[in-house]
């Protein structure tokens, strides 16, 4: 396979290609991606890629603009040594909160990025769990988008709840996803009425649904400085509950959200390796569960134009 197929990535997460190359049975192809003297990113591909089915493995997480702009100018140089077909490959993809005018004057990043990847000459995207579902019509080009729900309900029925379990959405947007845990885990479900006041922070007002002397799984795409579902951990604890999980596809664990999270009511917070968590973010409270299987197969299913489909049934 690995005569037709090459990944490349960034400096975003090296250890998740490593890791969806070791799944398929392979390495990750050389490139160099480091910077010019004034900072520009600076890309050599180091093996030749003619006629090649490519996939970039690179989420835009923080440095959001450095690894978005690795992103586009190895797409820009694939392109240009002749490679057959390029995926970009984007566990996370950063910008998508801004995906309409919800204000005046304001952009819509989502679909800037969007047109950004394609103009670079990306054929194909491949994604987890996007902010919204909707941006992937913000694309002109396939775009496969995965969910990580599957990776989770594994990880929580190894935990073998009582008949007390309930999911809870920290917010009205979330309660499809969250409906779908709640299918899956035989559990009940709960809303959390949450106003963001400002960008960085969110007040929780009060819950819909049964959670005294339960357990809780608060189910979220992004922890991002933590407010959404610290709040929503306060209400809850407020409301009775026993004992708080949080299951959130992304950990970008802004700021000082590690902390704050050490300080909270929720009492483990699983994230998937969307994004590399860096050492000083590590915590006893976080625990990472891994995609690449996920992301691997579905790579697999994309080169040999099988049906992916089946990975995101839930
Ligand atoms: C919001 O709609 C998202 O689903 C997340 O709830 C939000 O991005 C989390 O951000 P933070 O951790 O800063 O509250």
């Amino acid at each position: 396979m690995f005569n037709r197929i090459s990944i490349f990535t960034g400096n975003a997460h090296p250890k998740l290609a490593k890791d969806i190359a070791k799944y398929l049975k392979g390495e990750v192809s050389q490139a160099l991606v480091s910077r010019f003297s004034d900072g520009e990113v600076r890309v050599k591909i180091e093996e030749n890629v003619r006629g090649k089915d490519v996939f970039v493995v690179q989420p835009t997480s923080p440095p959001v603009n450095e690894n978005l702009m690795e992103l586009l100018i190895m797409i820009d140089a694939l392109k240009r040594a002749s490679a057959r077909r390029i995926t970009a490959v984007i566990p996370y993809f950063g910008y998508a909160r801004q995906d309409r005018k919800d204000q005046p004057r304001v952009p819509i990043t989502a679909k800037l990025v969007a047109n950004l990847l394609t103009t670079a000459g990306a054929d194909r995207v491949l994604t987890l769990d996007l902010h919204a579902g909707q941006i992937q019509g913000f694309f002109d080009i396939p775009l496969d988008h995965l969910y990580a729900i599957n990776v989770f309900v594994e990880y929580f029925s190894k935990k073998k709840f009582k008949n007390n379990l309930v999911v809870v959405s920290p917010d009205v947007g979330g309660i499809k996803m969250a409906r779908a845990y709640a299918k899956r885990l035989r559990a009940g479900l709960a809303i959390v009425d949450k106003r963001r006041n400002t960008p960085d922070s969110t007040e929780a007002i009060h819950i819909l649904g049964e959670v005294k002397a339960k357990v809780a799984i608060l189910v979220d795409d992004i922890i991002a400085t933590g407010s959404s579902l610290i709040e929503a951990a306060k209400v809850l604890k407020k409301a009775g509950t026993k004992k708080i999980y949080a299951a959130v596809t992304h950990g970008v664990l802004s700021k000082d959200a590690p902390k704050k999270l050490e300080n909270s009511e929720i009492s483990q917070l699983v994230i998937t390796d969307s994004i590399p968590l860096p050492k000083e973010k590590r915590t006893s409270k976080i625990k990472v569960v891994s995609v690449a299987p996920l992301l691997g197969e579905a790579i697999k299913r994309i080169h040999e134009e099988k049906s992916i489909s089946i990975l995101f049934n839930f």
